[in-house]
């Protein structure tokens, strides 16, 4: 390890007790979500379990609440609820990646857990250049950087990151999210033996190909892994126009689904779907874990999407990360499902449940702050609306088969929303935290992630039904031990 490491690591550790207070004054603060100890987190990187714990590891910029020379930041649990921030994993301080540690995931193998990651450069004139380069560890707390693993290949410009790796048979493969000398977007597929060489095989697959057409400029975070027979490549396009109720925030993340053929490094398959109907998701990373689940982890926030209008930057951090989430597979659809585990963080002492009809009603006995709340639709003729704390709404109009979230907008103060069509709705699983609001529609067919920024007094709840309503909502307090 360079003294120039060890140097930024320091630094960023007083930075954490430098702002600890002002931080943690924040009545933003997530109760139960992964959040920076201070500065800016984005991508989720190196989700993974090993010897029973997981580890999720972050884009993390200690010194400001804006992007800048990344540092990959790690917590770990044993549960998925409770985290504890470990050691810096990383710091940008050699050649290849003083201009950030950028995003990239983490696999085992020969029972050191491995690190790859895009070492981010850029020289006096601000021209880019990109590596890919390797950290172990023995302990899952250390890591030793090994260098570069892989240079830029012919073909691509020098936005060429992310790497995700995975094993399938007996070879290891690698995807980078990348564009063409056109730039158009791309996943570029890596092979190796060993972890160290590895070839080109080609594209995954890219913009301008049937039957996606036209997707972007540049294709971030690459994800391909199998799900229920099916094999998924997650990604985050940038440069998609709004289509309706598509594609509405700056950049986006969705999926194709097909068949991947491992011989010719190419995917069959069909039209993109965007994975998110609200304002903040970006960049997830998935993993196996040790139970054979398929779990995924996103940013709640979007690149230059107003972040420097997010209140939280008064308090020296900015963003956080999704609650994990299930993966599944069913009816030509990915569904996501928040993890088992969370529902031990269920005050069930504190459940309340209540049947709700054609009314108004302020749910008293429903306030606060970091709850989760299931309603099941038996019925509704016309709509209802449930509101947050006077900053949120989620409304559903079954004349029109539309679902609606609605906010503040934290840059002007102004109502904004994001729709999704649906058939029907049967129920809505809502995870609320002191800032944010993840919707899970029918069990997960749709998700509505976003942040909210509430006035602290306001601790409302309250409920509006149009004609004929029948609503059975059960709420309970949320608590991470
Ligand atoms: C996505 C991203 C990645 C990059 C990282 C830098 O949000 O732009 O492509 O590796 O953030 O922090």
């Amino acid at each position: 390890m360079t003294g120039r490491n060890e140097q930024l690591k320091d630094l960023a550790m007083k930075e954490i007790e430098a702002q600890r207070k002002t931080v943690e004054s924040d009545h933003r603060r997530s109760a139960f979500h992964l959040m920076p100890p201070v500065g800016l987190l984005n991508d989720p990187n190196g989700f993974i379990q090993w010897k029973g714990v997981y580890h999720v590891f972050f884009q993390w910029m200690p010194f400001k609440t804006d992007h800048g020379a990344k540092f990959w930041g790690h917590y770990t649990s044993t549960d998925l609820i409770n985290w504890e921030l470990a050691p810096i994993a990383l710091a940008p301080g050699d050649w290849y990646d003083k201009n950030g540690c950028y995003s990239g995931s983490a696999v085992v193998s020969q029972d050191k857990l491995m690190l790859f990651y895009t070492g981010n450069v850029k020289d006096e004139q601000g021209n880019r250049e990109t590596y890919q380069c390797l950290a172990e560890s023995e302990d899952g707390i250390h890591f030793d950087k090994k260098g570069v693993v892989l240079n830029l290949s012919e073909g691509y410009t020098p936005h060429f990151r992310d790497p995700k790796v995975w094993q399938h048979l007996d070879k290891w493969y690698m995807v980078v999210g990348t564009q063409n000398l056109n730039e158009e977007g791309r996943v570029a597929l890596f092979e190796s033996t060993n972890l160290k060489d590895w070839t080109l095989k080609g594209d995954v697959t890219a913009s301008g190909e049937e039957p996606i057409g036209d997707l972007g400029f540049m294709w971030e975070c690459p994800d391909l892994f199998e799900l229920d027979g099916k094999d998924i490549l997650l990604f985050s396009p940038q440069g998609l126009k709004p289509e309706g109720y598509l594609y509405q925030n700056v950049y986006q993340t969705g999926y194709l689904s097909g068949e991947m053929n491992y011989v010719s490094g190419k995917m069959n398959h069909g039209s993109f779907t965007e994975l998110d109907r609200g304002f903040e998701f970006y960049a997830p990373q998935t993993t196996l874990d040790e139970n054979g689940r398929r779990l995924m982890i996103g940013w709640m926030g979007v690149p230059e999407q107003g972040e420097e209008h997010h209140p939280t930057i008064e308090h020296k951090w900015i963003h956080m990360l999704t609650i994990p989430r299930e993966l599944h597979y069913e009816g030509d659809k990915l569904i996501q499902r928040p993890v088992k585990e969370l529902e031990a963080m269920r005050q069930n002492e504190l459940k309340k449940e209540i049947t709700l009809s054609n009314e108004e009603k302020a749910w008293e006995e429903f306030h606060g702050t970091t709850y989760e709340l299931l309603l099941h639709v038996q019925k509704v003729e016309s709509s209802f609306a449930v509101n947050f704390r006077n900053n949120a709404e989620m409304m559903y109009d079954a004349d029109k088969g539309i679902l609606t979230f609605k906010r503040k907008s934290f840059v002007d103060g102004k109502d904004e929303s994001r729709s999704c069509s649906i058939d029907e709705v049967h129920n809505l699983r809502f995870y609320v935290d002191s800032s944010s609001i993840e919707v899970f529609v029918n069990d997960g067919e749709e998700v509505f992630t976003s942040r909210f920024f509430p006035e602290e007094h306001d601790v409302s709840l309250t409920f509006n039904g149009n004609g004929f309503v029948d609503v059975k909502a059960t709420k309970w307090l949320l608590e991470a031990k």
